[in-house]
């Protein structure tokens, strides 16, 4: 991973510009064992780093970043606007003060989904925004009509013209009801409110996820004033400027509940650390009905299978406190090889199984049915070439390869490096048996 262009290592761009493409070989049937950092949350993380372009004076210094490759098109994009960052480990130096653009480069902003809050957060700050539409996982269709209908109700005019995503206006006071809990619309709606004359805006029905509650507790500690973040309704009094701060990023739960799964796939005993266990509550509680035992110690989390094979269960993915959608296609690759039938349903994601085909090469016995899957357990998956569609599809599979007989190749890696920072040199670390080549 390369440090945002530092000249030594290539960025991201460079990287995917090659013709050549890594494949992983996961040989199948190691226990892992050990302990595991978890890094700074992705999702939290993203947003909280296009907020800073709300600062007018100030360097702004995060902490917990993750070494990922969506950060390092954000380093890029930010550069592009005329901000001044250095990323060092998990560092983030970011001086908006010297902002000289608000068009976002269509190449690196259709990359990512996040990319959609430099849009709220530009026009916030300079009353003009050009963003391209917003790329990310290939999950479905992702709709962004929450977050223009919520900034028109805050007075900006937006259209869109050849893939972008324009607007202009100063923003005013609203009150927004969002149809669906959108957490990009809440995160997005709150950043653009913060600023402003004497105005009150609201959200109601909004997104209770734990990263909208770190998105406005960073927002709060550079000056804004937020009321409600965790609850469904959001009310925003803006003030005229806010200011740069020191912050540290909340431990990504996705990543922690990737490695939990990982110990119930593998009989293994894995311990993640530096985590906020109140955030996997519905994680663990599936994987104890799995027959997984779990054990909380102040910030750590160990999971163990002592039992071999685990047991069906039905799960639903849904809004934050609720199972996460993100780690749907991972609790459905270690369905695939437990005792019994599972239905796995998704109500945030309706088209979230594009990695159901991968599985089915493996020899899964899962049906796509509306908005959810069935899964019969087979005794064992079997290694197969299989490629990651995107990030949670792709941690799918690599799971699903951990247990499986035999050497599953997997391609497709750019995914999972978008989302999970080291997430095979930390496996290696615990026992798992994966090469890397490039082909
Ligand atoms: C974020 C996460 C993603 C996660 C998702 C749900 C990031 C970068 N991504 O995505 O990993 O899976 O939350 O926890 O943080 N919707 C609309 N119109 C809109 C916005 C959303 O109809 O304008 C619908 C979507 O189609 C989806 C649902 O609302 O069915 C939830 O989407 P949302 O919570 O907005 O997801 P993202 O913020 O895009």
């Amino acid at each position: 991973m390369g440090n945002g262009g530092d000249g030594v290592t290539p960025t991201v761009l460079e990287e995917m510009a090659r013709p050549t493409e890594r494949v992983l070989s996961v040989q199948g049937g190691r226990r892992l064992h050990g302990e595991v950092g978890i890094s700074g949350s992705k999702n939290a993380s993203l947003p909280i780093f296009v907020a800073t372009l709300l600062a007018e004076q100030g360097q702004t210094r995060l902490l917990g970043v993750p070494q990922i490759s969506d950060v390092e098109v954000l380093c890029d994009i930010f550069r592009g606007l005329g901000a001044k960052v250095s990323w060092r480990g998990d560092v983030i130096d970011i001086d908006t003060t010297t902002l000289t653009n608000h068009n976002v480069e269509q190449e690196l902003g259709q990359k990512l989904r996040a990319s959609t809050y430099l849009f709220g957060a530009l026009l916030a700050r300079t009353g003009q925004a050009k963003v391209p539409y917003p790329g990310g996982d290939r999950i479905g269709s992702r709709p962004i009509d929450f977050h223009i209908a919520g900034l028109r109700a805050m007075g900006a005019e937006v259209y869109t013209e050849g893939g972008f995503l324009v607007g202009s206006g100063r923003l005013q006071e609203a009150s927004i009801y969002l149809e669906r809990p959108s957490v990009g619309a809440t995160i997005h709606l709150m950043m653009a409110a913060t600023l402003g004359r004497d105005t009150v805006t609201t959200i109601a029905n909004c997104a209770m996820e734990p990263e909208v509650i770190d998105v406005a507790r960073f927002l709060s500690a550079m000056g804004a004033k937020i009321y409600g973040a965790g609850t469904k309704t959001l009310k925003i009094m803006a003030v005229k400027r806010l200011h740069a701060a020191t912050y540290e990023v909340i431990p990504d739960r996705l990543e922690a509940g990737t490695f939990l799964m990982a110990a119930g796939q593998t009989n293994g005993r894995i311990a993640v650390s530096g985590v906020i266990p109140e955030h996997l509550t519905a994680v663990i509680a599936k994987l104890r009905q799995m027959g997984v035992t779990v054990d909380i110690f102040g910030d750590a989390i160990e999971a163990r299978n002592e039992g071999g094979m685990l047991r069906a269960t039905d799960v639903m993915a849904e809004e934050y406190p609720g199972f996460p959608t993100d780690l749907q296609p991972c609790i459905a690759a270690l369905l695939a090889s437990a005792r019994g039938d599972s239905l796995v349903t998704d109500l945030v994601w309706a088209d979230r199984f594009q990695y159901v085909d991968e599985l089915l090469r493996m020899g899964g016995q899962i049906k796509v049915a509306g908005s959810g899957v069935r899964i019969q357990g087979v005794p064992r998956l079997t290694a197969a070439e299989v490629c990651a569609n995107d990030i949670r599809g792709g941690a799918a599979l690599v799971l699903a390869a951990l247990r499986a007989e035999g050497t599953t190749r997997i391609y497709g890696m750019h995914h999972l490096d978008r989302g999970y920072a080291g997430l095979i040199e930390k496996l290696v670390e615990l026992g798992a048996d994966i090469e890397e080549d490039v082909v």
